[in-house]
């Protein structure tokens, strides 16, 4: 049987470039996906014959659907690993304090640029669809299980003031992962995600590392361990992983504030599964 495939999108660069160097060494082949060719290109050719770049904006569902199916084919009908890790902050500021520059011929208010939520959250939802399509369909290669990761943020888990859409974003993904993980793994595949502190990357605005304190940094080390944590267990799923300095975390929700609420969140399962069973008497509005 061929070696497990993993794909990592923003491989290029940061957290995902140390991801796919990881899976990369312990016997992965691994797709690059990454919306800049210079790096993308230059981390798959460094890796060698096993990695292979492929030019991928994961905001445009066509990019992800070509991007699934290149390197499902690519490694021989098989995917086993997905990273949704491609990541950008927020591209405008929701408290600019000045707006009329912004109206369109109409007189109306354009619309704020929310691509830190197609980047980060809609990309994540859509790779988590079509990797469940390519691991369903690579038994016959010798996979059939499958391993998918998304990247948060501790904005996922606190917030950034100076980013509230990508704190929206990486809230949704933590959501998005503890609502999924618990059904997925009953087909086999384990859907968690990262929520990173502080990491140095390309990733940060200019000058912020010279004035950042050390001692709170993450190192990518981090993130591997993180990584680790969700390749060695087939059982691990729905979980955030903070990770922050040396350590990682596995955190819960928050708590219920009352007995209603937790019956609601625990028990309440069966029923809404059997107010579904009826899509045609449900209206969509
Ligand atoms: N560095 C940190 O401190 C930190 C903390 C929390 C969360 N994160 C998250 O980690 C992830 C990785 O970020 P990083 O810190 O490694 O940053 P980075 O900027 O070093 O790497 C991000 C990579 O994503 C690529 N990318 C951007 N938009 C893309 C798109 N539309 N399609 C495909 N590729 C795209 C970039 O070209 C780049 O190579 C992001 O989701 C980020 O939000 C980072």
């Amino acid at each position: 049987m061929g070696k497990p495939v993993a794909i990592v999108t923003g491989a290029g660069s940061g957290i995902g470039l140390a991801v796919a160097t990881h899976l990369y060494s312990q016997g992965y082949k691994v797709v690059i996906a990454d919306l800049n060719p210079t790096t993308g290109e230059g981390a798959a050719s460094k890796l060698g014959a096993d990695a292979k770049f492929i030019k991928c904006d994961v905001a445009s569902y066509p990019d992800q659907a070509r991007l699934f199916k290149q390197a499902y084919e690519w490694g021989g009908n098989r995917l086993d690993f997905c990273h949704a890790n491609a990541g950008i902050d927020d591209r405008q500021m929701l408290y600019e304090p000045e707006e009329k520059e912004q109206l369109d011929e109409n007189g109306l208010l354009k619309p704020l640029n929310t691509k830190s939520m197609q980047v980060n959250l809609e990309a994540v939802i859509q790779g988590l669809w079509l990797f469940k399509y390519y691991v369903r369909r690579s038994k016959e290669a010798g996979g059939g299980k499958g391993k998918f990761v998304a990247t948060s943020s501790g904005a996922g888990l606190y917030y950034m003031t100076t980013n509230p859409q990508y704190t929206a974003s990486k809230y949704g993904v933590v959501g998005f992962t503890r609502a999924a993980g618990p059904v997925f793994v009953k087909e086999g595949i384990t859907v968690n995600c990262l929520c990173p502190g502080f990491i140095p990357t390309n990733l940060c605005p200019p000058g912020l590392l010279e004035i950042w304190p050390k001692e709170h940094i993450t190192p990518l080390s981090t993130a591997i361990k993180a990584i680790d944590a969700c390749l060695g267990d087939d059982t691990m799923t729905g979980q955030a992983v903070e990770l922050s300095q040396e350590n990682i975390y596995f955190r819960k929700m928050v708590d219920y504030p009352n007995e209603s609420q937790r019956w609601i969140g625990e028990e309440s399962l069966s029923l809404w599964d059997k107010a579904y069973e009826k899509p045609a008497e449900r209206k969509l509005y």
